[in-house]
């Protein structure tokens, strides 16, 4: 957080933060008058940012009082997301979620949690572990079946989850087996913050209801690995009826879903988490201006 000082630095958000966890945040943004948030970090790291930033506006205000008391947000602190993974869509949508351990995990949704600028950098995201990998990009998947699923769903929001989808389930396999591999967290990045679009267009539903009960009731289960538990009998079930999003969406989802933790291990993977090998392979990629680059 920039202010009248230097500047303070906050990294007690944990994943799936706690109220608790915004105001302490925003604590220390009010000890040094600071006037900007900068966000550095994942779902959890952004959508302690987004709040604190609320908060910074409203003296007096905890985050309860956003999150379970209905205080109207009436303006915020101007927010730079920089962001470290391919699945949150925080850093592009009006949304930031906080919860109460073992009671709720609601959500706040204002204009003024729009990012005021998002920086979308492939590179920082190459050091992501496998599972962390695969539970961010399955986020991504869930927000753009629900999305394209939601009775709020537009032709505009389907066509950015379909996109979104197929790219997940082109590039996923690729940065599995290849970390480094700048071209696929490109294109997996593209994909979440295109996701992200979709649903901030046309909301979520039951999936993610589900996994924000689940990770309230025991917050050592991240956002991604609970909705990978979740995604296959609950996003499959959405997207059955739907003919203008099943035939393009229904194959790469299998695929993609092979991998989540509550599958069993499929034949062909070497190790816990595995997909088969495409039959066609990718021949294409991005052209990257530079060793970085923005979306
Ligand atoms: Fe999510």
């Amino acid at each position: 957080m920039s202010g009248r000082s230097p500047g303070s630095f906050f990294d007690g958000a944990r994943s799936n933060p706690t109220f608790a966890n915004c105001d302490a945040a925003a604590a220390a943004g009010t000890a040094i008058g600071a006037d900007a948030v900068l966000a550095i970090g994942g779902g959890s790291a952004l959508d302690t940012a987004k709040t604190a930033a609320v908060l910074l506006k409203h003296p007096g205000k905890r985050a309860v009082d956003f999150y379970e008391k209905g205080a109207p947000i009436k303006d915020a602190a101007p927010l730079v997301a920089i962001n470290t993974v391919h699945g949150t869509g925080s850093e592009c949508d009006s949304f930031a979620m906080a919860q109460s351990d073992g009671e709720g995990k609601p959500a706040i949704r204002s204009p003024h949690l729009y990012p005021a600028y998002t920086i979308e950098d492939p590179a920082l995201t190459v050091t992501l572990p496998v599972k962390h990998t695969v539970f961010t990009s399955v986020d991504a998947l869930c927000h753009a079946v629900e999305a394209a699923t939601a009775v709020t769903a537009s032709p505009y929001c389907i066509s950015l989850a379909k996109e979104a989808v197929r790219l997940t389930s082109i590039w996923l396999p690729t940065a599995i087996a290849q970390p480094g591999n700048l071209a696929a967290r490109y294109w997996l990045m593209y994909a979440s913050a295109i996701a992200g679009i979709s649903f901030d267009l046309g909301m979520l539903h039951v999936t993610h209801a589900l996994e924000h009960s689940m990770s309230a009731l025991n917050a050592a289960i991240t956002h991604g690995e609970g909705l990978g538990i979740l995604c296959r009998p609950s996003c499959g079930k959405s997207i059955r009826p739907r003919p203008r999003f099943w035939p393009a969406c229904w194959p790469p989802s299998l695929r993609i879903w092979s991998g989540c933790p509550a599958r069993p291990k499929p034949p062909w993977a070497s190790s816990g988490i595995g997909w088969p090998p495409l039959a066609n392979p990718p021949t294409w990629a991005p052209t990257l201006p530079g060793p970085t680059c923005r979306l």
